[in-house]
């Protein structure tokens, strides 16, 4: 391989970190996979945008068939959101033999059985570790390093945006909506905040989460979410005088052989590990019947933390491309159970 050849779908907060990381850690990076990456392509939705990263015009486009019909492309990067286009999108291109690496949780939480057949069945690798938790390796964590183990419970922080909200309100006294948009233009919420700040995007990565840990077929609609909109500076204040910090606690348990998943604020005594986890970190604590407690802990949310996952899954693929094998972060498993336990 004289080079590998990226088609990357987005160049909003994510894209730009990617376009940097790959262009500041060349040397690294060709340690790590034996031969320059290149950016061929960058689809975006609007040509001719004031953009944090500078690409030449001739190497951006807004048709996705410059991407995914270009033999000479390798690997797409998505990191544009959306659902239904953007799964199309990645169908089209594992069908033509691209594997595929996305920060999307949107997507996999409710089609990535789908895609990770469909890059199966293709030879395609499809590794998507960025979509929880922005740069913490949690998903590689449950997939590789805790494979042996039996999880049997996993609670977290695994939203950037309502984390940030709900530190500046119980520290600094400031408004939801001035935080909310103070997290907007900082990158971390999505491109409609209602996701972050009801719960669902939350509810969203506790799917994957559970789906790997579990290894069980989890239904988004069977997970309870309760976002952070009706909570009041009072009810921050009053929690705090009394030594409590709210938190948004993603919980994902074994209960009787069932699987329960839910999303919900949750008020922890000011000495709880999680309450000092502050502004878009995020922290998970995964328990294993063998391993006992773990806490994986970082930057959820923001430019550089998560494009740094993305790249790191782009390093996976190239070096399963030279080894000829592949390898996505989970295989869709043969034997699925739904989320009450029972066999599909
Ligand atoms: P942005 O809104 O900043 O960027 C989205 C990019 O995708 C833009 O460049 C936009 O083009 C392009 N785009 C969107 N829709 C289309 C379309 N239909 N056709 C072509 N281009 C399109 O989003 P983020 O970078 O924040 O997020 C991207 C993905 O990463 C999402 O799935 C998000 O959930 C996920 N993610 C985000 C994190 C974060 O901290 N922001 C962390 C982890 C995951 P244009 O610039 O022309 O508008
Ligand atoms: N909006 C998401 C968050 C981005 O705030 O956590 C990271 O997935």
């Amino acid at each position: 391989m004289d080079a590998i050849s990226i088609g990357l779908l987005g160049l909003g907060t994510v894209g730009s970190g990617v376009i940097t990381i790959i262009e500041n850690h060349q040397d690294k990076l060709m340690h790590q996979v034996g031969c320059p990456i290149r950016v061929k392509k960058v689809l975006v939705k609007e040509l001719g945008k004031d953009r944090a990263v500078k690409i030449d015009e001739a190497h951006m486009t807004t048709n996705i068939e410059d991407i995914i019909n270009d033999p000479d492309i390798d690997v797409v990067i998505e990191v544009m959101g959306g659902v239904d286009k953007t799964k199309e999108y990645l169908l089209q291109a594992i069908k033509n033999k691209k594997h595929i690496v996305t920060a999307n949780k949107d997507l996999m939480a409710l089609y990535g059985s789908e895609l990770l057949t469909a890059a199966k069945e293709n030879g395609c690798d499809l590794f998507y570790e960025a979509s929880v938790a922005g740069g913490i390796p949690i998903i590689r964590s449950l997939v590789d390093g805790l494979a042996s183990d039996r999880i049997t419970k996993m609670m977290g922080i695994v939203n950037g945006t309502t984390n940030f909200i709900l530190t500046k309100m119980t520290q600094e006294g400031l408004p939801y909506d001035s935080v909310l948009k103070e997290a907007q233009d900082l990158g971390y919420a999505e491109a409609n905040p209602a996701s972050d700040v009801e719960g669902l995007d939350a509810a969203r990565k506790m799917t994957i989460l559970a789906t790997l840990g579990f290894s069980m077929k989890i239904d988004l609609d069977d997970v309870k979410a309760t976002g952070i909109t009706t909570i009041t500076e009072e009810d921050l204040h009053y929690a705090k005088q009394l030594g409590y910090t709210m938190k948004l606690l993603g919980i994902a348990q074994r209960n009787e052989g069932k699987v329960e998943v839910s999303v919900q604020p949750t008020l922890l005594p000011q000495s709880h590990p999680l309450a000092s986890v502050h502004n878009e970190f995020n922290a998970v604590y995964v328990y294993g019947e063998a391993v006992g407690e773990t806490m994986f802990y970082g930057p959820g949310a923001g430019s550089l933390p998560t494009a740094t996952s993305i790249v790191s899954d782009l390093v996976a693929v190239v070096k399963n491309m030279r080894l000829g094998v592949n390898g996505s972060l989970a295989v869709a498993p043969q034997h699925e159970k739904n989320l009450k336990g029972s066999e599909e």
